[in-house]
């Protein structure tokens, strides 16, 4: 089988090194890739938005499977794409990936399908959003409708805080297009754990749970980032949950997306809050999270390979995964600034003495290689360091004993990843 997998980050280059254990590859490619994942593929210099370079490819080099990683090609048509070039594609259509690209849709999905979610309300009037507000009271949550690369959310605290976030998303438009209309949500409190399952437009198979660590700083503090670690499994997401979440959330959605014409095929994110009164959904992301893919693919035990083909061919029903019942961790290293302005360019060292860390898996995210063989920050995120080990905290101590050994001045990682787990 020859592989292509679109993406640049630290969760493609899990997936890249999961799929290189398959005993059906015969050669893999990534589009762009990333200094990590040219020791496992070879890196194309492609962009993960270039849809009709990457379809022109596949179909030169005659590609068996497309493996989609980021969500911005697949709400472009990339999957629809490959399918109409007669090329396999393991990620939704753009129809489908309207599940992370609207958050009006996913409500009005979530609704139809009776699947447990926040109360919430649209405005395209910013009138009628603060009066809305105001009888709702604090705290509640503001989001933009559109895609706003992770930024769109505001939970505010105070009527004050929530009135300025629709002056700021409506009237100033400081995400653009994406703030034309506004989610207004009911504030849900409780832990959150990130699901996924992976899916064939009909049938689902549980891939787990994992949780994921958002603000920049320890004790969660800070600003909001893409995820700054996670580990997996969350003690809080118990069996009873998981079941609970397969019948009420994942196959209630897929069941909808079906009923629509518009069936769900790929991963299946379901972004959940642990509540009182049980798991309810935040939203859904139509591919792997990241930093969790890096978790959830150390514990992983059955060909992944395999797993994504059943899924583009309808076969999932049949099909079971084994996994490491040992928990994971991931602790992402982020160059000084991150999520705010970074520098790029600096050069990391000692990437060999942490990778021989027992238990150890040194993945890639924003890295490029010099001529000469140096490894050089090029983004926010530029490492995961994963682990796994007989308990959270073993592999804990052995990711930060790996993390301790990579020689960067110019980048920083949370001390505290899983501590509700510890
Ligand atoms: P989202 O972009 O929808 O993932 O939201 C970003 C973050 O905002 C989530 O990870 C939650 O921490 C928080 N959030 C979103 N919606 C709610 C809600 N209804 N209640 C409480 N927190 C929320
Ligand atoms: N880590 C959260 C996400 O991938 O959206």
């Amino acid at each position: 089988m020859k592989v292509l997998v679109v993406g640049g980050g630290g969760r493609e280059h899990a997936l890249c090194w999961a799929l290189s254990g398959s005993s059906m590859l015969t050669r893999l490619w990534c589009a762009p890739g990333n200094a990590g994942i040219a020791e496992v593929a070879d890196c194309v210099a492609i962009g993960a938005e270039d849809i009709p370079g990457l379809v022109a490819f596949a179909t030169e080099k005659a590609v068996d499977l497309v493996v989609v990683g980021p969500e911005a090609p697949l709400t472009l048509g990339l999957a629809d794409a490959c399918v109409a070039a007669g090329l396999r594609c393991f990620g939704p259509s753009a129809a489908a990936a309207r599940l992370e690209g609207s958050k009006t849709f996913t409500k009005q999905v979530a609704d139809a399908a009776g699947v447990p979610t926040a109360a919430w309300a649209r405005f395209t009037d910013p009138v009628a959003a603060r009066a809305h507000i105001r009888t709702q009271g604090a705290p509640i949550v503001v989001k933009a409708d559109g895609l706003a690369a992770g930024k769109g959310v505001v939970v505010a605290a105070t009527l004050e805080q929530a009135e300025a976030a629709i002056a700021d998303i409506m009237e100033d438009r400081v995400h653009g297009a994406a703030g034309a209309a506004v989610v207004i949500e009911e504030c849900l409190v409780g832990q959150e754990v990130s699901f996924f399952a992976l899916c064939d437009g009909d049938a689902a198979l549980a891939l787990g749970a994992a949780q994921d660590h958002k603000r920049v700083g320890d004790g969660d503090t800070g600003p909001n980032t893409g995820g700054m670690g996670a580990y997996s499994p969350p003690p809080v997401f118990t069996p009873a949950l998981h079941d609970q979440v397969m019948t009420e959330v994942i196959r209630p959605t897929l069941a909808e997306m079906a009923r629509r014409g518009t069936p769900f095929r790929g991963v299946l994110f379901a972004g959940l809050m642990i509540t009182a009164t049980g798991p309810k959904l935040i939203e859904f992301n139509v591919r792997f999270g990241d930093p969790e893919c890096q978790a959830l693919m150390l514990r992983l035990r059955s060909d992944l390979l395999a797993a994504l083909l059943a899924a583009c061919d309808g076969e999932l029903a049949d099909f079971d995964l084994r996994w490491d019942p040992r928990p994971s961790l991931v602790v992402v290293m982020a160059a000084n600034g991150y999520p705010g302005a970074y520098a790029k360019g600096t050069e990391i060292r000692g990437l060999d003495r942490a990778a021989a860390v027992p238990g150890v898996q040194v993945f890639h995210a924003g890295t490029v290689r010099r001529a000469d063989g140096g490894v050089l920050a090029n983004g926010g995120r530029v490492l995961g360091i994963a682990a796994t080990a007989a308990t959270v905290q073993a592999a804990r101590d052995a990711a930060y004993a790996a993390v301790d050994a990579i020689d960067w001045p110019e980048g920083f990682c949370r001390r505290d990843i899983a501590h509700l787990a510890l």
